[in-house]
């Protein structure tokens, strides 16, 4: 970054009134030079920065690369040669605000490329020279120099753009080196100036395009100059008080200054005068070559009586009155509007005056600009005025405007009005109130920071371009208005509205802007009516993340950053509040969650796949019978667990007892039997534990009541066997009597029901419980088999020994 120096000359506290351009690059470089403590380096500039620090002196070892110092608002009382020795690249210098009170030039002789050096608001009085010949800006303003400090090196000082003056008194030697330079801006601070009583010298014409003079302050004007410049296209003249009296010695001055100027702009600031003397200025200034006039900060004293005004051929273009202190309380209002409206200029500024009331030209008047800022302008204004029909711009912003019909009413008369600003007033629309002929020509309308509700819709200017109606009382854009084709720009920020607006009633929309409305749920008709969309701003919403959103944020993050203002930063969710704070472009859903179709179809495929799974898992790995077995084998565990061993101890001799089918028995002997015995369980077979002497049925029993649990191997045979069903009988019957569950099915080959002969009810019944365990034919299954054969067996017995009637074989 370069900081062309030229942008900086207007750095003065008494010179508030630069343009615009100009403040904008003080304050750019104010930042850049105040932007720290310490030093920093920006792109070719290496700046010190030692602003308000407490210095009483100029800081030692700064860098040799300082480009540029601050050293201003410190209490540095002198300068030496060897402050600034190691500073050949110094180029701008800042030591305003200090107590400098002799100042020689020639402490900066090694700083030969300095060109920026303000000296300003310090105690200097005495000033020795030394050219320095790259100079462009020098300011010694606001000292307490006597004589102007002005020396003959200056008349060599050819790049000199910038000189602040100040004295007490000025000769016309004083100014002689400087009147051949060539330069842009003359400050002369003559706030201690000393009125002379010898005659009037008259000084040597200078040259500036700009001249600023600042008068004594609260000081009755008597400055008596004869000065005369040339060039100068802004004269600013800060404190001017003048009373009756003192009138005519500002005229003079006013007109030994203007002398040979043309097309002036000339601003005063703070000035207190009686109206008279004001209206004389004014007439005085009427029919000079001055095109623009602002008066900063008027007050007016004594007496506001009727003064005459001659208003013809003037090359005035503009007036401005900003801050107006009216210090004459009883006063016919008529002879102060008087004056103003019927100025023939183009445009007239009278912002914070305080002003009730402006009235109608009396003639057809040539305003095009009228800006009443901040003043006390009620609905009457204006009304029925036909002699404004030039008028293109009005400002109203700030008044005590209430309804909206009455404004309307007032512009039907403007027919050239395009912009008219209405803000920050109290205005309402009452829809029953019909009257709603606006200026056909008005393409710009500020309603904003009014009292304004969705009825304003039906009364705005048909050909509307530029819309403002940010800060109102707006909830919804009614359906049935008629629509706006032309407008381009909509600002509704600040509003209530709970949807952006589709455009089918603006159809030239390409600007909008709703950002702090209520919108949650933005809807997709917007993005899909609104294909001019240029710009859009519709951030600080409160946001509802649900998958309604989505379509929305997609929206957003596909038009360009140059069309979305804010995003992302200012687009959050609001609600629900898991997702409170979160940036749109951060909130995703799957599109699973968010489409009920797409849901449901997923369910029911899932669906059927886990179903089809397990038909399969059924049918090719008989998963129904792994489960009854794993359930058996569960069960089987909990009772045992739950049997008192020490009764059992006492009780059997045998484990168990195996009741099977002659037809069975090589199942029983060759896989049943050896498994078992493997385990250490003792079986009693009737035939193999048969006690002699005894009947079948009475050595069938005994086996039975000796064994802890029975056994039995059902199959086709099974059924078939007399035998077996007394077995079953009896342990069935054993089973219900100790109240135990001590019988075990082995399924060995499927039984249908129906073979079941009906007198086997038991059996049947038993079947039907499907508690029995089904011996599998495949190798792999029978691995489970077995151990729930353990488990049934799963206890630890010391059986008593058989007694001297068993046998065994
Ligand atoms: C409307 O007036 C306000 C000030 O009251 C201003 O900030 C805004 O920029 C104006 N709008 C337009 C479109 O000029």
């Amino acid at each position: 970054m370069t900081v062309t120096l030229r942008d900086v000359h207007c750095n003065t506290m008494a010179n508030p009134r630069p343009s615009i351009i100009r403040i904008f690059h003080f304050v750019h470089i104010f930042m850049l030079i105040l932007g720290s403590g310490i030093p920093y380096s920006l792109e070719n500039e290496f700046v010190g920065n030692y602003s308000n620090s407490f210095l009483s002196h100029v800081p030692r070892l700064l860098s040799s690369k300082t480009t540029v110092l601050d050293l201003s608002l410190n209490n540095i009382t002198g300068l030496q040669i060897k402050d600034f020795k190691s500073l050949p690249k110094l180029r701008v210098l800042k030591l305003s605000h200090n107590e400098i009170q002799y100042l020689d030039i020639s402490v900066f002789k090694f700083n030969q490329n300095l060109e920026y050096l303000d000296l300003s608001h310090n105690k200097l009085w005495k000033i020795s020279c030394h050219p320095l010949m790259n100079l462009t800006y020098l300011d010694l303003s606001f000292n307490e120099f006597e004589a102007l400090p002005i020396c003959e090196e200056f008349a060599n000082m050819s790049q000199l753009d910038f000189l602040g003056l100040s004295a007490t008194r000025i000769q016309k030697s004083d100014l002689l080196p400087i009147c051949h330079l060539n330069l842009s801006h003359i400050l002369l601070d003559l706030q201690r100036f000393h009125e002379k009583k010898e005659k009037l010298e008259s000084l040597p014409v200078l040259s500036t395009k700009i001249l600023q003079i600042i008068f004594p302050p609260n000081r009755a004007f008597s400055v008596q100059l004869d000065m005369s410049v040339n060039n100068v296209r802004e004269l600013g003249l800060t404190n001017i008080n003048l009373d009756d009296d003192k009138c005519s010695i500002f005229i003079d001055f006013l007109s030994k200054v203007m002398n040979n100027l043309r097309f002036l702009n000339l601003t005063l600031h703070n000035v207190e005068i009686t109206w008279k003397c004001f209206v004389g200025i004014l007439q005085f200034l009427w029919h000079k070559p001055l095109e623009y006039l602002f008066i900063y900060n008027l007050t007016l004293v004594e007496k506001i009586n009727e003064e005459p005004f001659i208003y013809y051929e003037t090359s005035l273009k503009g007036l401005k009155i900003e801050l107006l202190t009216n210090k004459v309380y009883l006063f016919l209002q008529t002879y102060l509007y008087q004056i103003f409206s019927e100025m023939n200029i183009k445009m007239l500024t009278m912002s914070d005056t305080a002003l009730l009331y402006m009235l109608c030209p009396s003639k057809p008047s040539p305003f095009q600009y009228l800006d009443f800022t901040n003043n006390l302008f009620t609905d009457n204004i204006f009304q029925g005025c036909r002699n404004l029909s030039l008028l293109q711009t009005l400002i109203l912003q700030k008044n005590k405007l209430k309804h909206l019909s009455n404004i309307v009413h007032m512009t039907e008369t403007m027919m050239s009005l395009k912009h008219l600003d209405l803000s920050q007033n109290s205005i309402s629309y009452n829809a029953d109130n019909s009257n709603c002929h606006w200026a056909e020509s008005l393409l710009v309308l500020n309603l904003s920071s009014n009292e304004l509700t969705d009825s304003v819709f039906r009364c705005l200017p048909p050909s509307i371009t530029v819309l403002d109606l940010h800060r109102n009382k707006i909830r919804s854009i009614p359906k049935e208005m008629s629509s706006l084709e032309t407008l381009q720009e909509l600002n509704i920020a600040f509003n209530s509205l709970s949807d952006l607006p589709g455009c089918d009633t603006f159809s030239s929309l390409s600007r909008l802007v709703i950002r702090y409305n209520s919108v949650s749920r933005p809807s997709a008709h917007f993005f899909n009516s609104c294909q001019n969309i240029k710009s859009l701003h519709a951030g600080d919403n409160p946001f509802l993340c649900t998958c309604e959103l989505r379509e929305f944020s997609k929206n957003m993050a596909t038009l360009s950053k140059r069309v979305v203002s804010g995003w992302p930063s200012s687009y959050k969710c609001a609600f629900p509040d898991s997702y409170k704070g979160t940036q749109l472009k951060d909130f995703h859903l799957s599109p699973l969650s968010c489409n009920l179709v797409l849901l449901i179809i997923t369910i029911s495929i899932t669906g059927l796949v886990l179903m089809i799974v397990t038909i399969f898992l059924c049918i090719h790995f008989d998963l129904p019978w792994y489960l009854r077995m794993i359930f058996q084998w569960t069960q089987t565990r909990r009772r045992t667990r739950n049997i008192s061993i020490d009764k059992l101890e006492r009780t059997f001799q045998f484990h168990a007892f195996i009741s099977y089918s002659e037809l069975d028995s090589g199942w029983v002997k060759y896989e049943l039997l050896p498994k078992l015995e493997d385990e250490d369980i003792r079986i009693c077979l009737h035939e193999r534990n048969f006690v002699p002497g005894k009947s079948i049925v009475e050595n069938i029993i005994n086996c039975i009541e000796k064994s802890h649990k029975s056994i039995f191997i059902l199959s086709p045979n099974f059924i078939q066997s007399e035998w077996c069903h007394y077995e079953l009988y009896f342990a069935h019957h054993k089973l219900f009597h100790e109240g135990s569950d001590n019988l075990i099915l082995i399924l060995l080959e499927p039984i249908s029901q129906y073979t079941i002969p009906a007198k086997y009810h038991k059996l049947k019944a038993l079947m039907a419980q499907r508690t029995y365990l089904e011996w599998p034919t495949e190798k792999s299954k029978q691995v489970l088999f077995w151990a729930n054969i353990r488990a049934a067996f799963n206890m630890k017995l010391a059986l008593v020994e058989e007694d001297n009637d068993t046998e065994i074989r």
